[in-house]
């Protein structure tokens, strides 16, 4: 059965590379067939570790072949890449690795690639040395990542981009948020060591936690009832930064699936929430996400960008923007942003998201404050939005955060993903003369 894990591995990742899917939807129908829960968890070690170091296996198995495959047998090439990334990023024993990857031509139907497949890792394995000196000369190799990402990091972080780069190659924290309506976090940590599970509190939030060894949700202690979620503890500053007061009407103008939601409802249940999102699909996830927690938000399937088709007149104290980005923030969590992401996407999204902070700006309150944030790395979404906005709209003014996470911009506060077990996220606080 291992040998199908690593044929569904090459399927899924052919998805990816050639109609642009991402994993979190090639993935799950493939992990579906497999009954034995360890065929799941190779098949989901195999596509994210393969996705996350593609830059540096694609370079290696450049050197490797003779000649380059055809476009029609992607599925060897991702094939291929799967085996480097086990014989490079894996301690399981290389002959293993080798000999299943090798039998894995047979579940994808390419019996002639039995011969290709296993010269090209048994090379590998005699000639890595020399291939590591090669590609090291290489910065997409040798970092990872695609050369226009490297590039805007480097023009927007030209002291951290190597950190950046680095951290989002690693594995990433599991994060949860204690549901403080229902439990502390102390006695939160002292139940999950009840069940033999550990975990530590995470800096600068009340109420988030990192556990050592990620489990299944359903493992966890009180999921169902709503004691925990998933989330983030960057995602849960939202929270503190929003400043909630109790009766406030709140504004969660991209909401799906609900994250911040839950956390603004469960830090201020009395707060009067509307939840606002494009897509009707991913808003019905706030419903269930609300519902296993207890907690009620009247959900709108509409564009922020355009409140006309949606808002009732009334005015909101608070609006949280938490606009669609590039995502290069939470690379660690999702590698297949590395190879979906184009250079061309980063000034779409930034001008979505002016159209959407412009739109919704009018239904702020006099005094109100509207919290914009992305889990973006890139200035051109960031400071660089919220300078032009702020240029634009005299009676917007920017309170800074005084914080002691993260880095001070031009406008908001960004932080650097793995700071503090955290995401790559940036907030900035924009507040509306009276
Ligand atoms: C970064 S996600 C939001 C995550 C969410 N706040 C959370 O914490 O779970 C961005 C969301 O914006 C939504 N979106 C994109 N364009 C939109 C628009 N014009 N109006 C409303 N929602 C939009 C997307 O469907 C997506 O769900």
């Amino acid at each position: 059965m291992k040998t199908d894990a690593r044929a569904a591995a090459a399927r899924v990742l052919t998805q990816v590379i050639e109609s642009g899917r991402s994993l979190a939807d090639a993935l799950p129908p493939y992990q579906n067939r497999f009954a034995d829960a360890r065929d799941a968890a190779l098949l989901q070690e195999l596509v994210y570790g393969t996705t996350r170091w593609y830059f540096r296996l694609d370079a290696l198995l450049e050197l490797l072949l003779k000649k380059p495959l055809k476009s029609r047998d992607l599925d060897i090439k991702c094939l291929l890449l799967t085996g480097l990334y086990q014989l490079d990023k894996l301690s399981m024993p290389q002959r293993v690795a080798v000999n299943e990857t090798v039998q894995a031509v047979r579940a994808l139907d390419k019996e002639w690639a039995h011969g290709l497949v296993n010269a090209v890792l048994r090379s590998f394995q005699r000639d890595r040395e020399r291939l590591n000196r090669v590609i090291a000369e290489n910065p997409v190799a040798l970092h990872a990542h695609p050369d226009w990402l490297i590039e805007l990091l480097q023009n927007d972080w030209p002291i951290y981009w190597r950190e950046i780069l680095s951290a989002n190659n690693a594995r990433p924290p599991f994060s949860l948020r204690v549901n403080r309506q229902r439990v502390t976090r102390d006695e939160y940590l002292g139940l999950l060591e009840e069940h033999a599970m550990h975990a530590e509190p995470l800096a600068w939030t009340g109420q988030g936690i990192c556990l050592t060894s990620p489990v299944s949700v359903e493992a966890l202690p009180g999921f169902s009832c709503g004691d925990i979620s998933v989330q983030d503890g960057a995602a849960q500053l939202a929270a503190e930064l929003l400043q909630l007061a109790p009766g406030q009407r709140v504004l969660d103008a991209c909401a799906a699936p609900g994250g911040k939601t839950a956390l603004i409802l469960e830090t201020e249940p009395s707060a009067c929430v509307t939840a606002v999102d494009i897509d009707a699909g991913r808003l019905s996830k706030v419903g269930e996400n609300l519902a296993r927690l207890g907690l009620h938000a009247e959900l709108v399937a509409g564009d922020a960008g355009n409140p006309a088709g949606w808002w009732d007149g009334g005015l909101f104290e608070r609006i949280l923007l938490d606009v669609p980005c590039t995502a290069t923030g939470v690379i660690r969590r999702h590698p297949d942003i590395k190879l979906l992401r184009r250079r061309e996407d980063v000034m779409k999204l930034a001008s979505r998201q002016s159209a959407i902070l412009q739109a919704v700006w009018p239904l702020l309150a006099p005094g109100g404050m509207l919290l914009y944030c992305t889990c973006s790395m890139l200035a051109a979404e960031n400071s660089g939005q919220i300078g032009s906005f702020l240029e634009q709209h005299g009676d917007a003014m920017e309170a800074p955060i005084d914080a002691n996470w993260g880095h001070r911009c031009g406008h908001g506060r960004q932080i650097l993903p793995g700071e503090d077990e955290m995401d790559g996220f940036y907030f900035a606080c924009l507040q509306k003369n009276i």
